[in-house]
Formats: C-alpha cells, structure tokens, sequence
C-alpha cells in the first residue's frame, strides 16, 4: 500500500493509532491477566540474564587487529613515532573515525533524496546546507583514509572498532532509508550522529595528545570545529521544526 506523505509540521497522522492499551480498555484488561498469570513470562528478567551470561562467556571479541605495525611515515607525519600496542591502538581509533565519516556521507546523501522529493520547512535547510555537511564528512573520510596510509596501515582493514561504529550506525541507515520517514525525523537521526560523532572526535583528539601526536591533533581540530557546526546546523532545523509544529511563536 503506497503511503500519501504528510506535510512537515503536521503530527497527527490520518489512520487510526492503536498501539496503546488504552484502545480497548476490555481486550487490555484480559492481555494484563492473562501476562500476570503467564509463570513463564522472564518477570524478573533471571532467565535473560543467565542466557546473556552464557553468550558472553563462549564469544570471542568482535574482529581482531592486524599484526602491529611500525610507522612508516613517522618522519614527515608524526613527531613521535609509533609502534605496537600504541600504534594499535591509534590506528584502531582513526580506522572507527573513518567508518563513522562513510556513514555519515551516505545518510547525508540519503536526506538529500528526502529533501529534492519532500521539500524542506521555515527554517529547515536547503539543499546547499545538506550538499556542505556531506562534503565535509566526505573531506573528513578522505583525510583519515590518508592518515591510515601515512600510519602505515592498510584503511581497507575493518577493525574491532570501525565494526562497531558500523552496526552503530545501522539504526540512523534504516530511519534514513525508511521511504515514510519526514525530512524532520531524518534530522533527528543526523542529530544522534552528529553529537556521537563529535565526541568521536574529542576522545581521538584526547589519544593523539597522550601519543604525543601534535600534526595529528591539529589536523583532528579542524574537523572537530566542523563537527561542532553541523550539530548546531541540525540542532537549529529540528528546533524550529519542533517549534513550528507545536506553533510556538
Ligand atoms: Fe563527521
Ligand atoms: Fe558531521
């Protein structure tokens, strides 16, 4: 069934919403009874609990990283170079950086299809605020995918913690890639990226710091500074999007 869209702003959808109790007070009181008499029912969450016990005991880890590298560009890119355990694990954190940066290009991507069919809302974007965020998310993909290389890695490796932010992202793809979603709720989406995204890039700012990485860090900062633009940028949309539906003046 092909679902007519509702115009931004308006929040009170045309069909019936039955998802609460409250829809048939009769038929709840008996689900409610019927749940309290259940013994099997996991009231107490025991049974969940132990099962998630069992798993956590027999996984391994999510991916492993690639034997330890030297870095190769140490003399021009780094002051200090890195090897081992620190080489590891910096590389692992700017291998999540970049996976987080392709996400966000592609859900960016993603709301611009929503804006050329849906249109935009007062004080929503345009389609140049949305064409500017994705190229810097894009710049920043670009920039770690270098820093990888100038670190001596390989930035096709898929590392435990670019997985992670991976699967982290799933959630923000299916509301993007959702044909019924508003171009408000894909902003909200790109909100949730957006604030991860920057403290994403404090905590890499931080490690570089320990590492004593400084070309590494002033280079983080200005993507960070960007970050920070586009979470106001997305923050300022919703809210008056929020606004104009509530007819705050
Ligand atoms: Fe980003
Ligand atoms: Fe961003």
């Amino acid at each position: 069934m092909i679902q007519k869209k509702k115009p931004e702003g308006v929040s009170v959808g045309q069909q019936m919403n039955r998802t609460g109790i409250g829809a048939s007070p009769k038929d709840g009181k008996k689900m409610v009874e019927a749940a309290v008499a259940d013994e099997a029912a996991p009231v107490d969450g025991k049974k969940a609990t132990s099962m998630r016990r069992f798993y956590l005991e027999e996984s391994d880890a999510i991916g492993t990283m690639p034997p330890p590298t030297t870095v190769k560009g140490a003399a021009k890119t780094v002051k200090e170079a890195l090897t081992g355990t620190k080489a590891t694990v910096l590389i692992d954190k700017v291998a999540e950086r970049m996976a987080f940066e392709r996400t966000g290009t592609r859900l960016y991507e993603a709301i611009l299809t929503k804006h050329e069919v849906l249109g935009s809302f007062d004080g929503g974007p345009s389609a140049e605020d949305l064409k500017h965020i994705r190229d810097e998310e894009f710049e920043h993909f670009v920039m770690l995918k270098k820093t990888l290389e100038e670190l001596g890695a390989d930035p096709t490796v898929m590392t435990p913690s670019a997985d992670l932010a991976g699967v982290e992202g799933m959630g923000l793809g299916q509301v993007l890639g959702d044909p019924r979603t508003t171009l408000a709720q894909g902003l909200h989406a790109l909100l949730v990226a957006e604030v991860a995204d920057k403290a994403g890039w404090e905590l890499l700012i931080a490690l570089a710091q320990d590492l004593g990485q400084t070309q590494l860090v002033e280079r983080f900062r200005k993507a960070d500074a960007q970050e920070h633009e586009h979470t106001r940028m997305v923050g300022g949309w919703l809210a008056a999007h929020t606004s104009a539906a509530a007819k705050v003046v």
